[in-house]
């Protein structure tokens, strides 16, 4: 399972006369906060310069225990600081380890907002998280504090971004092969690609971080300006570009929708059989607009009722031309003994004859 460091209160100065204190409260979760990490692990915290080259001013260990449910902590940081724009970064030795090998670590680490340690007040209950990727581009996403269903990621985007690193790598293995395919083409043709439910947008902003391509990132109205911001961090790969839109698959397509996408992304969005059923009927819609739209589906099996999407797709005549596993980062412990997986199926609707 991979674990996030979270922050369950953000971080807040106090100053005394030589130092500042930077308290806040953290805890080492899964993707849906329904477990927390049940081993010892050393993190870091650190307070770093808030812009490139984000140099590290002052750092302090910190204990993180199997009983552990939150760590409350504080860091004494010089007083010499006060006016510099700071983030605090925590992290663990193995994460940073993953970063530099542009892997995707067992745990996540975690960026508070930039914040003058001479304020008073609580940051902001937003927070970055941080993804190298292969082509030395880093995917920046802000995702929120809280348990918004769409402003924070989810172990299913992590698995889609080590899909990409496979599809897209010079011998893609197989179950990657269409995808790779359809990139090479579009070197003579920009792609135009539509994610459904993006989120925060991490999965789509990062193939439009590693392949050319018009990249339409939607969700719901709630998503908008998380989505929004995240767009005006990306280090898009030259030519390409992002833009968000509401589309609420609920609602159908409007007649306006671009019709002509070469490609379809959608990461952990089969959770619910009633919303399975308005995904499948928009992906009918798009793929009766342009028939030779590639559809890509991540998930991470959770429910029985996942199947409802995949028997809506069987009925609604697509047909699964390539699928995969990739396992997650994984820390085997007690209660935690599987390697989980995202699953992937690339769809085609079938040509009627
Ligand atoms: C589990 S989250 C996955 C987010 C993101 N794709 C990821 O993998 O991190 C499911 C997403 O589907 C979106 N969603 C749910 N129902 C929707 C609908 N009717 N129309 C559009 N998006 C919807 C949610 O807002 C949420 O962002």
């Amino acid at each position: 399972m991979v674990h996030y460091i979270r922050f369950l209160r953000a971080p807040q100065c106090d100053a005394s006369k030589k130092t500042v204190g930077v308290s806040a409260v953290l805890a080492v979760q899964t993707d849906l906060s329904d477990a927390l990490l049940s081993q010892d692990v050393v993190l870091r915290a650190e307070i770093v310069e808030a812009n490139s080259p984000w140099r590290v001013l002052h750092s302090q260990s910190l204990q993180w225990q199997p009983t552990s449910r939150a760590l409350k902590f504080t860091i004494q940081c010089p007083g010499k600081y006060t006016s510099w724009p700071i983030q605090l970064h925590v992290t663990t030795q193995q994460t940073q380890s993953a970063v530099n090998l542009s892997e995707i670590p067992e745990i996540l680490d975690i960026w508070s907002c930039a914040f003058l340690l001479s304020d008073k007040q609580r940051s902001e209950p937003i927070v970055e998280r941080r993804l190298a990727l292969w082509n030395n581009t880093t995917v920046r996403i802000w995702e929120d504090i809280g348990e918004s269903m769409a402003r924070h990621i989810w172990d299913a985007s992590l698995g889609f971004v080590m899909y990409l690193a496979r599809a897209l790598s010079s011998s893609p293995p197989s179950g990657g092969g269409t995808l790779a395919a359809l990139v090479k083409s579009g070197k003579v043709r920009k792609l135009k690609v539509l994610e459904l439910g993006a989120g925060c947008g991490i999965v789509g902003i990062a193939f439009a971080q590693l392949v050319k391509c018009d990249m339409y990132l939607t969700d719901l109205d709630d998503a908008q300006e998380v989505l929004g911001k995240n767009i005006r961090c990306a280090s898009l790969m030259a030519g390409s570009t992002l833009q968000a839109d509401v589309l609420d698959w609920s609602s159908g397509l409007e007649d306006s929708t671009n019709p002509n996408f070469d490609l379809i992304l959608v990461s952990d969005c089969i959770y619910n059989p009633d919303r399975s059923v308005h995904l499948v009927e928009i992906l009918r819609q798009l793929a009766a607009r342009a028939p030779n739209t590639l559809i890509l589906v991540g998930f991470k099996r959770r429910h029985e009722a996942d199947t409802v999407f995949f028997e809506h797709m069987r009925k609604t005549k697509f047909e699964i031309v390539e699928s995969t596993n990739i396992p997650l980062p994984h820390r085997p412990s007690d209660y935690d003994a599987d390697t989980p997986t995202t699953e992937f199926y690339t769809y085609r609707r079938q040509t009627v004859v």
